[in-house]
């Protein structure tokens, strides 16, 4: 009689323990499913006003002319500059002429300035 009592106890202890190692690894699928839901919102940021990704790493819109504008315009400064400015085409070109006249920005060939007035009246316009 008392044996079967010492059985009875292990199997429930059994139980438990196997219920624990359960809710355990439940518990840490759920937080790497949080922690994986919010790397892939990192990676999907959008711009709210065109719906276009966003760089994770220079957090400019990935729009029309953006290889070019990462190229050309994360070498001197952060690139918060440029999304705090806002300007329409001619202020644009006046940035574009006062960094290259005081700054040290090179001179661009007239189809690569295009893209660049373009992107930047386009994404960061007045
Ligand atoms: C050769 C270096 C260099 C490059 C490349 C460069 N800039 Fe600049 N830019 C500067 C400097 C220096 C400043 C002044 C920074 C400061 O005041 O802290 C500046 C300032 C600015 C400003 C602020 C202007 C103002 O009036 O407040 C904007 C906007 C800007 N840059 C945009 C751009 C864009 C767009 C590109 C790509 C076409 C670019 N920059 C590439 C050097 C550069």
């Amino acid at each position: 009689m008392k044996a079967w009592g010492y059985f009875l106890f292990t199997i429930v202890l059994d139980l438990l323990v196997i219920g624990l190692i359960y809710v355990k690894a439940e518990q840490r699928k759920t937080l790497e499913e949080a922690a994986k839901e919010k790397a892939d919102q990192a990676v999907i940021q959008k711009d709210p006003r065109t719906g276009l990704g966003i760089d994770p790493k220079t957090r400019l819109v990935m729009g029309e002319g953006y290889d070019v504008i990462k190229v050309e315009c994360v070498k001197c400064h952060p690139t918060q500059i440029i999304r705090s400015f806002r300007a329409d085409r001619n202020g644009w070109l006046d940035a574009l002429r006062w960094m290259q006249r005081e700054k040290g920005l090179k001179t661009f060939d007239a189809s690569t300035e295009e893209t660049l007035l373009t992107y930047l009246t386009t994404y960061y316009g007045k």
